[in-house]
Parts: C-alpha cells; sequence; structure tokens
C-alpha cells in the first residue's frame, strides 16, 4: 500500500488506507545489500569490519535525508530521532546490520530498513506523533566476531559496561573496542542509552514455523534463552601413523565426540519434537557450530581442539540442565582419552517474555490489516529481548522460506516483507500517538 491521498481513522483509532511505500523498501534493502554482498546472493558485515562500517554510512546517510536527529553512543549504537509534538521518551524501532560470516540479506537489515520506511512514510502523509519516534541499528548483534550477541543493545540497556563491552576478545583475538575505534564508530553519546517508551522490532523469523503453518504474521511473545560457551580440549600432538591408539590423547576423538553428544542430549530433552517428528520450533536445540583443531594436519593427532556449544531453550531450567549433562559427558569423554578440558563463557542470557499490551497490540493491528497471525516464541536472539530490559517490547515476524537463515538462500517474499512494515507502521504509530493527520479526511 503507498500513503494515499485521503486518508480516515478507524474506530480503533488507526489511520486506514496508510501503508509503507513498498517498492521504496525493498530498494533500500537492495541498497544495503550490496554491502558486504558475497556474490551468492548473501552479505558479510562481520561487526567493526569495513563492510561493517561501509553499512554504516549507507543508513546514517539515510537517516540524515530524513532529518533524524542522528546520535551515535560509545560502543557504535546508532539512533535516529524523529521529533513528537511532545517532549518525552521515544517509541523506538530498529534492528542490527552487522551480520554472519555467511549472512542472508533480511536479517537485521528488514528491521532497521522498514523502521525508516515508516518515517518517510508519515512525513509524505504529513503526519506528525505525539512521542519521538526513534529508529536504531546496535552494534555487534550476531556476536559471531565478538560473543555476546546482542552486544550493543545489551550495553544500550545497561546490562554491560562500556569497558565489558570494549574488552570483548574476538574469534580473530582483536577487542570489539579497537576495532570498533579504527573504522570509526565509537561515538561519543554514553551506553546506557534512554530508555524507550516501548520498543517494537520487526524481523525475518529465521525458522519454518509461519511458512509451514501457512501464517503471515508471528505475533512473538518472546526470546528462548541461550547459552554460548568455548570448549578448549588439551591432549597431546603425535604421528598420526606411528602412535598405537592405546597411546594417543586425541583432542580432535574427543571433540568430534562432544559434538555428538551435545545433539543427543538436545534431542533428549527436547523430545520426539527435536527430531522434528512433532510440531516446529522445538524448545531444545543445540549447536557446535565452530571446532578448530591445532596443529589440524592430515598426519598429525589434534593437540588441541577449540570448538563452541551453543543451547538454547525456552525454559531456562531445561536449558540449565542441558548445560550440566553436556559439562558432565565432556568431562568423562575427555577423563577416557587423557585430555583436559576447560570451559569459558560466551554468552548466557534467560528466556525474555514480551510485554503482554505490545504482543496484543501487533496481534490486534495485524489482523485487522488482513493478515493471518500465530503467536510463537522466537528462537534467535535479538535486539529486543535487551530492551525488553527497559521498556515494553515486542517483535513481528514475517515468513523465511524454508525457515533457511545464516545463509545466503536466506529469503522472504517482497509482498510478506511490506506486509511487515505496514504492521509495523501502524503499532508505532498506535503507541506514538496521532498528534496531525493533515490528509485524514471525511468519514473520519
Ligand atoms: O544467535 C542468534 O540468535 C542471533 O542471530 N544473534
Ligand atoms: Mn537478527
Ligand atoms: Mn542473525
Amino acid at each position: 500500500m503507498a500513503a494515499p491521498g485521503r486518508l480516515t481513522t478507524t474506530p480503533d483509532g488507526r489511520l486506514a488506507g496508510l501503508g509503507v511505500h513498498g517498492g521504496r523498501l525493498l530498494d533500500r534493502l537492495a541498497a544495503l545489500a550490496a554491502v558486504g554482498d558475497t556474490g551468492d546472493g548473501g552479505n558479510c558485515r562481520l561487526a567493526c569490519t569495513d563492510d561493517d562500517a561501509g553499512g554504516r554510512e549507507l543508513v546514517v546517510g539515510w537517516m540524515h535525508e530524513l532529518g533524524l536527529d542522528v546520535r551515535i553512543d560509545r560502543v557504535g549504537n546508532v539512533v535516529g530521532v524523529r521529533d513528537g509534538t511532545e517532549a518525552g521518551a521515544a517509541v523506538m524501532t530498529g534492528s542490527h546490520i552487522d551480520t554472519v560470516r555467511t549472512g542472508g540479506r533480511y536479517d537485521g537489515t528488514l528491521g532497521v530498513l522498514a523502521g525508516l520506511e515508516v518515517l518517510r512514510t508519515l512525513d509524505d502523509a504529513g503526519i506528525r506523533t505525539r512521542r519521538p519516534l526513534a529508529v536504531a541499528f546496535f552494534s555487534n548483534e550476531e556476536g559471531a566476531r565478538f560473543p555476546p550477541d546482542m552486544l550493543g543493545s545489551l550495553a544500550y540497556a545497561g546490562g554491560i559496561t562500556l569497558e565489558e563491552a570494549d574488552a570483548a576478545v574476538g574469534i580473530d583475538g582483536s577487542t570489539f573496542g579497537a576495532e570498533l575505534a579504527r573504522i570509526g564508530w565509537a561515538g561519543e553519546v554514553p551506553v546506557p542509552g534512554p530508555a524507550p517508551h516501548a520498543f517494537v522490532e520487526l524481523h525475518i523469523e529465521q525458522g519454518p514455523v509461519l511458512e509451514e503453518a501457512g501464517v503471515a504474521i508471528g505475533v512473538v511473545t518472546g526470546v528462548q534463552g541461550i547459552s554460548w560457551r568455548e570448549l578448549t580440549l588439551t591432549g597431546e600432538s603425535n604421528h598420526a601413523g606411528t602412535t598405537p591408539l592405546r597411546l594417543r590423547h586425541d583432542a580432535g576423538l574427543v571433540g568430534a565426540q562432544v559434538a555428538v553428544a551435545v545433539r543427543r542430549i538436545a534431542t533428549v530433552l527436547g523430545g520426539a519434537r527435536s527430531q522434528g517428528k512433532g510440531p516446529p520450533n522445538s524448545s531444545m536445540v543445540g549447536t557446535v557450530g565452530s571446532l578448530r583443531l591445532h596443529p589440524d594436519l592430515v598426519n598429525v593427532v589434534a593437540a588441541t581442539a577449540t570448538m563452541t556449544v551453543d543451547l538454547r531453550n525456552t525454559d531456562d531450567d531445561v536449558l540449565a540442565e542441558a548445560e550440566r549433562l553436556v559439562a558432565a559427558e565432556v568431562e568423562a569423554l575427555a577423563a577416557a582419552e587423557g585430555v583436559t578440558a576447560r570451559w569459558r563463557p560466551l554468552a548466557r542470557f534467560a528466556p525474555v517474555t514480551f510485554d503482554p499490551d505490545v504482543v496484543a497490540l501487533v496481534e490486534a493491528t495485524a489482523r485487522a490489516l488482513g493478515s493471518t497471525t500465530m503467536r510463537l516464541p522466537s528462537g534467535a536472539g535479538h535486539d529486543a529481548q535487551m530492551l525488553a530490559r527497559v521498556c515494553p517490547a515486542g517483535m513481528v515476524f514475517v515468513p523465511s522460506r524454508a525457515g533457511i537463515s545464516h545463509n545466503p538462500a536466506e529469503h522472504t517474499d517482497p509482498d510478506q516483507l511490506v506486509a511487515g512494515a505496514d504492521v509495523l507502521l501502524h503499532v508505532l504509530v498506535g503507541l506514538a500517538g496521532i498528534a496531525a493527520a493533515p490528509l485524514v479526511g471525511a468519514g473520519a
């Protein structure tokens, strides 16, 4: 729906007929996807890399074009503010523009660019809101280079100090603070940032649930708990040809055994569901996403294995049980092979429940706009879960084709992207309140 010539207000106070300019949104998504383009339809803009900086430049330029008051804080979070007719806390939306190494083009970027499109749509329609509106992108949401994930929004919400954020060590040995300074995006505004009046994030689901249910809009009830830990296994390098099996202390073997154990434990704790036999969006998943051997040579028994264990569950007690079971299994496997094990925590966030009033507003708005809806928890972590610490928060999901994400094949149909942006538009206006809407005609 493009912004029309005449608007009317519906009984529930919405501006009937007001919609984002879908083509403009799709063009902006394509323009940002050209930064850090991996040539296979995907994007790589790892946090604090030159490509991340390129994406930041582009989006901040669009913020300035909208005449927003752009504020950059000490951890590189960027917030563009559109004044309301009243002062006070802004209604905020946004997400992230950093990606994983094999990222798609909608993870995070949809939430940021749809937020800017909402502001442009309001400008086109001459609509002023009572509360200010803000669009943010937060630094290092992925945590793929510098754990923990959601580092920027966590700092914005006061969950991590500037010193702790700056000291975050990357997978390449660099630190977040040094790399953010290197790309020139460490701002002056202190963290934590001002608490918004409310925060609503539009995001692709990144899972199969909406598509399998044939539903257009996900009304997100919360975010599952996340446990990230690094495990270092230390054995003994030795000759692959001459060393009898009985004399080996093979860190590579134990690393592989741990990966198998993680899947088995997640399967057991998740019940049949986590084997894909029950409804999707199982409540227990476990992943070994990184496993690096040293010296990583064909004819050398591995001296060390450095790996990551990602465990998630909507129930914090079950998540803690999974952590305990994995630790016990690692201890037994390491002892059997004469290998030592050392854990390093990378991230641990309890499950989050979103504000029921925001959840209800997202659901009612989506239905009033004619979309089918379903309520679901988020399997992925999001900045909204950090903003939920300081204000009422919620999320709007749109479907992911085949549930694929963190993969260049990540895709959401254009009409689905636009439908999500229209829901975001009306939710934000509902939260910010309309002060002036000159195009509202008779029948208001
Ligand atoms: O890991 C996550 O859930 C998110 O992509 N940072
Ligand atoms: Mn994301
Ligand atoms: Mn992601």
